[in-house]
């Protein structure tokens, strides 16, 4: 492989460059936050001053935030903090998540089956639209939760958060959004969304990975998942991950560099999407109707496999994806594809590629090269090439 190029920011981000230099002199500061002799002091004030910048970026209160491990533990201490007491006949039994939740949302919601919760999804359209009208049908006083995420990190779809904030509040519910694909591509608000709870994770946003944050608005009554020492207000016990939390407070104060980013980035897509579409016969976009991601392209290659395509592409050099990350090496097609109403051939055929604040025009011409003659190749194999009389 004579280049590299990565186009796959979905799954993660690379670190930004800043970092190479500030980790070595973040690593001087290796004391415990919680002790109150000379070696706290330091690292406690990091751990402050991490806090602040990322409250700031998201306009809430520093004592709003959690830190967790990611985005994953950030999900599960929402779902599970919420919904804590066995439900009976009398008390709010349900939760209401849409179809394309990430795995650590809907595999939570439905660990809440054991407490005698019931789980209701709300269908996502093969275009990307979230089905507000089955969202009022579901929603009663018996709903406890609704957890809909903010962007689909398959498709890039967004969803109208704060309309589905203020539904769910109407019925006395709380409303949990995964906005773990929002950062360094959105601006997010949490007050102009009016969530009671937001997850996050640092290494979507060029930070290091091991850290997230769950926002949780004062007063809300959050039980903690992890049981130990007093840290994070007792809402999740443990040393805090200093290095990572540090290096996470130090992207919030970039936070408007990168998502300055963003106008050039759609351009960056909308052009490559452009490319692809007339470039290669029988390509067709998921979702996407509505707003979405400006980094994010989901496609349907037709009449190629996915993982073979995915491999093609890497021996070249390209790092792209089909379906999602945490699936790669599992041959069944993604479940958030099939919700949407994808046949499981159409989603075996997924690829999505997703780009980031540093990536390049001729990055993307490279990929559209490779593509085609990947694609080209693949099909040729195939023994009815000749049904697109190409
Ligand atoms: C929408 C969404 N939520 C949650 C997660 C999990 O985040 P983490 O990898 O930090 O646990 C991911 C990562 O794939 C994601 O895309």
């Amino acid at each position: 492989v004579s280049k590299i190029i990565y186009l796959d920011h979905n799954a993660t981000t690379p670190f930004h460059p800043d970092l190479q230099g500030l980790v070595p002199q973040w690593m001087e500061v290796w004391g415990n936050p919680s002790s109150i002799h000379w070696a706290g002091r330091e690292p406690k004030a990091y751990l402050r001053e991490a806090r602040a910048r990322l409250a700031q970026m998201l306009n809430v209160e520093p004592l709003e935030l959690i830190f967790t491990s990611g985005g994953s533990e950030a999900n599960n201490l929402a779902i599970k903090g919420i919904c804590t007491v066995p439900v009976s006949e009398q008390d709010r039994n349900q939760v209401v998540i849409s179809a394309v939740e990430h795995p650590s949302v809907l595999k939570a919601a439905r660990s809440l089956s054991a407490l005698g919760y019931r789980v209701d999804m709300i269908k996502v359209s093969r275009t990307g639209e979230l089905d507000l009208r089955q969202l009022q049908s579901l929603l009663s006083d018996k709903t406890a939760l609704v957890s809909v995420m903010l962007a689909n990190n398959e498709t890039g779809d967004i969803f109208p958060i704060a309309e589905v904030a203020k539904m769910s509040h109407a019925v006395g519910a709380k409303m949990h959004c995964d906005a773990v694909q929002g950062l360094g591509k959105l601006n997010v608000d949490l007050r102009q969304l009016g969530v009671d709870l937001a997850s996050f994770s640092g290494h979507k946003f060029y930070a290091l990975k091991g850290c997230g944050l769950l926002y949780s608005r004062r007063g809300t009554q959050l039980n903690s998942l992890i049981h130990g020492g007093g840290q994070e207000r007792g809402r999740r016990a443990g040393t805090e991950n200093l290095l990572s939390i540090a290096s996470l407070g130090h992207m919030a104060g970039l936070a408007p560099q990168i998502t300055s980013q963003s106008k050039r980035v759609m351009g960056l897509r909308d052009r490559l999407e452009s490319h692809i579409v007339s470039e290669i016969s029988h390509v067709q976009r998921t979702g996407g109707h509505g707003p979405r991601l400006p980094n994010t392209s989901s496609l349907i290659v037709e009449d190629v496999d996915g993982e073979t395509l995915l491999m093609n592409l890497d021996v070249r050099g390209f790092a792209v994806s089909t379906g999602a990350a945490c699936s790669a090496g599992n041959p069944e097609p993604s479940p958030t594809l099939l919700a949407m109403g994808l046949t499981r051939e159409e989603a075996q055929s997924s690829l999505r590629i997703s780009l980031g604040w540093a990536t390049t025009e001729v990055e993307c011409d490279s990929f559209v090269e490779a593509l085609v003659q990947v694609v080209e190749r693949l099909r040729g194999f195939k023994p009815n090439k000749m049904k697109y009389g190409v």
